[in-house]
C-alpha cells in the first residue's frame, strides 16, 4: 500500500466541496458548516444544508435555498449539470454525464478504488473470537470471528495499524483437573498426529476433560491431586507448564484449521490469551486500590459503578479480588485494558463479542477511565452482536439440544450449497467441490455480515445458500457473472470515451461505484460489516439492471468500451468488498 497515494475525490466529495464554498460564500456566519450532500432518489445528489442550517441564522429554509443556489460557481469544474431547490428546503443536484465517465476512468486507474487512508496513524486493537483451550469452537464463536475479521480488514485496509489480539481463555482451575488427568492416563490419545482426519484435539480435549471432571466429583483423592496441580501450574512447575503448553498447542492447531476455512485472518501470532496477564494483574490491582478505586467488600476487592445502577437501585461491580484471594474474568480485562493503552499504545480498542457482555465492558471502561488509563481521543467499544437462532426462534442447538459445533455447521452449510449449486450448474465433481466449499463458506459468513450487528438472526441454511436475493452466493456469482463477460471480451483495456451519452443505468452504475470509498469508511466509523453488504447487493443489483438494458459485447465502439469499463470496475469493487468481509470472490462459478 503507498501511502502517497493520489487520492480522487468522489462526486460527494466534489459536491460537497462546491456547496460549502457556495455556502460560505453567501452567508459568512455559516462557513464551514456541513453541506450535508447525500445520494438522492429524486436527483442524483441532494444537498440538505438549507433546511439543517436555516434555523441557525434565522431564514426560512427556502430562501437560504434560494441564497445559496445565487451563490454558486459551476463553472469552475463541470461536475454539476444543474441544481434544483425542491421540496421545504433540499437542493437537488444533477451531476454531467462527462463526470460521471471521468469518474469510472479515474476509479479503474486507482489500485484503491477511491478508498482513502484515514485510519493512518492510528494502532487499533480488535479483540475477536476468543475460543476457550481444550475446548471446541461453537456456533457462539461464529459471530465475533467473522464481524472481528472484517472489522481488522476494514480497518487495516483503511490504514489503521491493526493488532489483531485472540484473548484465548486459556487459564483456569480447570487445566489442573486435565492435566492430572492426562498424567493418570498415558494413553489416552489427543494428539492431532496420533487422531484419525475426522476428528481434532480439541475433540478428543473436550471429551477427556469431561471424564477428569467427572472423576473430580466422584473421586476426592483425585480432587485433591487436581488441587495440587492447579497450584504446581501456577508456580511454574516445569512438567506441569509443559503439558499446559502442549495443550495449548494442540488446541490453536483446531482453531487453525476452523480459521483456514472461515478464511480468517488469525494466527497463532495473534493469540494473546488470558494467561498472558497473569504477571500484571498483582499490579493492576494494587493501582485499582492506590486509586480508591477496588474497595473490600465481604473479604473481596470491588469496583463499584458511578454510571450504571441495578435492579432495586443496588450498586453494578467488577470483581477484582475474589475473597480467596483468586483472579477472574473481570481482573482479567481491567490488566488487558490497561496493557493495550499502556504498552501497546492503541488509539482505539474493539472487543467483539456478544451484547450479553455490554454491562461486563462497560464497567472496564468506565474503570480504565477512572484510574486514568483511558483518556479523551481514544476510543474504547464494545461492537456487541445478537444472537445466533435455530428455526424455533430460540438459541441455535442440535436436534438432541446440545451445542451446535462449527465444524458441523460449516459442513451443513457447504453440503446445502453443494445441493444448490449442483442444481443450478453442470461441473465435474472436483470443480462443484471446490465451488461448493466457497459458496457455503461464503453463505454463512455473509448471511451473519449482513444482518445488523445488534439483532438476533435465525440461522436458515436454505435461504443462505440461495442463488437470489441479498446473500453471499448471489454476489459470488454477480461477480463470477462479470468476469465470464470480460474474458469473452478478450481486450479488457479499452478507454473511457467521456463524449457519450450514458443511459440511465450506466449513469446509476456509474454513481453506484463512485459511493465505494463512503461506506468502506462508515464501516470502520461504526463497527457496522452490514453496510458494505448492503452497499454490495445495490451495487450487484445496478449492475443487472445495466447488463438488461445495456447490451455489452454486441454493442459497437465507443459505447462497448464504456460499457466494458464499467463491467471491469463493478466487478473490481465487488471483488474487493467482498474481500474485506472475507468473502472469497471466484472468477469462475
Ligand atoms: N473467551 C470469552 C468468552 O468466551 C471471550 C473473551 C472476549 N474478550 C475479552 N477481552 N474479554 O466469553
Amino acid at each position: 500500500m503507498s501511502v502517497h497515494h493520489q487520492e480522487v475525490p468522489s462526486l460527494l466529495e466534489r459536491i460537497a466541496t462546491t456547496m460549502s464554498v457556495a455556502i460560505g460564500r453567501v452567508r459568512e456566519d455559516l462557513a464551514g458548516a456541513d453541506p450535508v450532500v447525500r445520494r438522492s432518489e429524486r436527483a442524483d445528489f441532494q444537498c440538505n444544508a438549507p433546511l439543517a442550517l436555516a434555523k441557525r441564522v434565522g431564514v426560512k429554509p427556502v430562501e437560504l435555498a434560494r441564497q445559496v443556489v445565487a451563490g454558486l460557481d459551476l463553472g469552475a469544474d463541470a461536475v454539476i449539470a444543474s441544481v434544483e431547490p425542491s421540496g421545504p428546503g433540499f437542493l437537488n443536484v444533477t451531476v454531467t454525464d462527462t463526470a460521471v465517465w471521468e469518474q469510472v476512468a479515474a476509479r479503474l486507474e486507482d489500485p484503491r478504488l477511491g478508498v482513502g487512508t484515514p485510519e493512518l496513524g492510528r494502532r487499533v486493537v480488535v479483540d475477536y473470537s476468543a475460543p476457550n483451550i481444550a475446548k471446541e469452537m461453537h456456533v457462539g464463536h461464529l459471530r465475533t470471528t467473522i464481524i472481528g475479521d472484517s472489522l481488522a480488514r476494514v480497518e487495516g485496509f483503511l490504514g489503521a495499524d491493526v493488532l489483531r489480539q485472540n484473548h484465548l481463555g486459556d487459564f483456569g482451575t480447570q487445566f489442573g483437573m486435565l492435566i492430572q488427568y492426562l498424567d493418570e492416563h498415558p494413553d489416552a490419545a489427543w494428539h492431532q498426529d496420533e487422531l484419525g482426519e475426522g476428528t481434532s484435539a480439541v475433540s478428543a480435549l473436550d471429551g477427556l476433560y469431561r471424564s477428569a471432571r467427572a472423576k473430580f466429583d466422584a473421586d476426592p483423592d483425585f480432587a485433591d491431586r487436581s488441587r495440587a496441580r492447579v497450584v504446581a501450574l501456577q508456580a511454574g512447575d516445569p512438567d506441569t507448564v509443559a503439558v499446559w503448553q502442549d495443550i495449548v498447542a494442540e488446541s490453536e492447531r483446531s482453531f487453525s484449521a476452523i480459521y483456514d476455512r472461515l478464511n480468517v485472518l488469525l494466527t497463532p501470532e495473534d493469540s494473546v490469551g488470558e494467561s498472558f496477564y497473569n504477571p500484571m494483574l498483582g499490579d493492576t490491582v494494587d493501582e485499582l486500590v492506590d486509586a480508591g478505586l477496588a474497595v473490600e467488600s465481604d473479604g473481596a476487592l470491588v469496583f463499584y459503578s458511578q454510571e450504571v445502577t441495578g435492579p432495586e437501585g443496588r450498586p453494578v461491580t467488577l470483581m477484582v479480588r475474589k475473597s480467596d484471594g483468586g483472579y477472574g474474568y473481570d481482573t482479567t480485562d481491567l490488566a488487558t485494558i490497561r496493557y493495550r493503552l499502556r504498552d501497546l499504545k492503541a488509539t482505539r480498542l474493539v472487543y467483539v463479542t456478544d451484547s450479553r457482555q455490554s454491562l461486563h465492558f462497560q464497567l472496564v471502561f468506565e474503570a480504565a477511565r477512572r484510574a486514568g488509563w483511558l483518556t479523551d481521543g481514544i476510543a474504547a467499544e464494545h461492537a456487541a452482536y445478537g444472537t445466533i437462532l435455530g428455526p424455533d426462534g430460540t438459541p441455535f442447538k442440535t436436534r438432541s439440544g446440545g451445542t451446535v459445533r462449527l465444524m458441523d455447521l460449516l459442513d451443513a452449510a457447504v453440503s446445502r450449497a453443494r445441493a444448490v449449486v449442483a442444481e443450478n450448474r453442470d461441473l465435474d465433481p472436483a470443480e462443484l467441490d471446490r465451488i461448493a466449499e466457497s459458496a457455503g463458506i461464503a453463505a454463512v459468513k455473509y448471511a451473519d455480515l449482513s444482518t445488523s450487528r445488534v439483532k438476533d438472526y435465525s440461522f436458515d441454511v436454505d435461504r443462505m445458500v440461495s442463488f437470489t436475493g441479498n446473500t453471499g452466493v448471489y454476489l459470488q456469482y454477480a461477480h463470477a457473472r462479470i468476469s465470464s463477460i470480460l474474458r469473452k471480451a478478450g481486450d479488457p483495456d479499452a478507454a473511457v470515451d467521456r463524449t457519450v451519452t450514458p443511459h440511465p443505468a450506466e449513469r446509476a452504475l456509474g454513481l453506484a461505484l463512485d459511493a465505494y470509498g463512503a461506506v468502506v469508511t462508515e464501516v470502520a466509523a461504526t463497527l457496522e460489516p452490514h453496510r458494505l453488504c448492503g452497499y454490495l447487493y445495490d451495487l450487484a443489483r445496478a449492475f443487472t439492471t445495466f447488463y438488461e438494458a445495456c447490451p455489452v459485447l454486441k454493442a459497437d465502439e465507443p459505447v462497448r468500451g464504456n460499457r466494458l469499463a464499467l463491467c471491469r470496475l463493478t466487478a473490481r469493487t465487488l471483488g474487493h468488498g467482498l474481500d474485506l468481509l472475507g468473502i472469497a470472490a471466484p472468477e469462475r462459478m
